[in-house]
């Protein structure tokens, strides 16, 4: 075990998840994350997801078409968004609390991190059931019968576990967390908007309050535990980040042809689609503004001060030299 290099007495009040039992959503939210009885009204203003977050929407042939296109679209993509969110959770950010709770990293964690863990976990495990409940009644809603499949983020990043040596895996684990728990805040935030349908509105709200703590627990683990690394594995760290970062904003062209092709789009414009959201330059975009709170808890940690660090992040365009 790694001691703390300095008087851990700066670290106070820091690693809790603040006033968790009354404000945590599993232990205070009434919301039971069900359909509305007047769905099908709801629809003729509403949205399942705003189409202004889907910027392929704005192709000739989608615009021009019946709305109801557009309404099937943001259906689809609300489905694969929660069944996404729902894997995450359980596969990543949970696995990424275990090696904090279970000692597996090599750094001494303080009693009260721990427990924060636990509750964070607790709410990633609530926030994995809503999202699957709320997918399956809109699967229902629109009888769809392609099933959705795992998002190529998160074989990208068991990939990316796969190839890292057993002793370096608990702490790859952890930046995962690191990276996919600063960046859901704001993604979630962006989603939640009051012109979506009533119940998915509810569902965004709740689990946006969790995770703006979650992003501060976080930053403040990561912090804690950088400032304790040597500079070797700050290296290592950092080239990781850069990999997970892009992962996290790369497209799953798959899925997209898939759901282009369920409203029987042309052939062209499905891939005048794709390749547009192919572009590397998007791609960068992407990252660089959706990482926002990630770059800004890294700065906050002092990491772009190693010269060696601070070129990698702006060879890959992150950061401004
Ligand atoms: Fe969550
Ligand atoms: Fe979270």
């Amino acid at each position: 075990m790694i001691e703390p290099l300095i008087d851990p007495g700066i670290w106070k009040n820091r690693f809790t998840l603040g006033e968790w039992n009354t404000h945590a959503s599993v232990r205070t939210s009434d919301h039971h994350y069900k359909l509305p009885t007047d769905i099908e009204k709801q629809l003729e203003s509403q949205d399942w997801f705003p189409p202004a977050l889907l910027p392929y929407l704005s192709h000739p042939e989608i615009s021009s078409a019946d709305p109801a296109i557009t309404k099937r679209l943001c259906a689809n993509h609300l489905v694969n968004f929660l069944h996404y969110t729902t894997l995450l959770e359980h596969r990543i950010v949970n696995r990424s609390v275990e090696v904090i709770i279970h000692d597996e990293l090599e750094f001494t964690i303080p009693r009260r991190m721990k427990t924060a863990a636990l509750q964070l976990y607790t709410d990633e495990g609530y926030h994995a059931l809503f999202s699957n409940q709320l997918a399956e009644q809109v699967i229902d809603f629109y009888g769809m019968t392609d099933r959705p499949t795992t998002h190529r983020r998160i074989t990208r990043l068991n990939h990316l576990i796969d190839r890292t040596p057993d002793k370096q895996r608990a702490l790859t684990w952890f930046l995962i967390g690191f990276v996919s728990e600063t960046i859901i805040a704001k993604d979630l935030r962006e989603v939640c908007q009051n012109t979506l349908v009533s119940s998915v509105q509810e569902m965004l709200s709740d689990h946006l309050a969790d995770e703006a703590r979650h992003s501060r627990y976080f930053s403040e683990v990561f912090h804690y535990l950088w400032f304790q690394m040597s500079d070797e594995v700050r290296l290592s760290s950092a080239r990781q980040l850069l990999e997970i970062l892009f992962i996290f904003f790369e497209s799953d062209k798959k899925w997209l042809e898939r759901s282009l092709r369920s409203v029987q789009l042309s052939k062209t414009a499905v891939q005048q689609i794709l390749i547009t959201m192919a572009d590397p330059q998007h791609h960068i975009f992407r990252t660089r503004s959706g990482a926002s709170s990630t770059l800004q808890a890294l700065k906050r940690a002092d990491c772009f001060k190693q010269p060696e660090i601070r070129q990698m992040f702006s060879n890959r365009r992150l950061l401004d030299e």
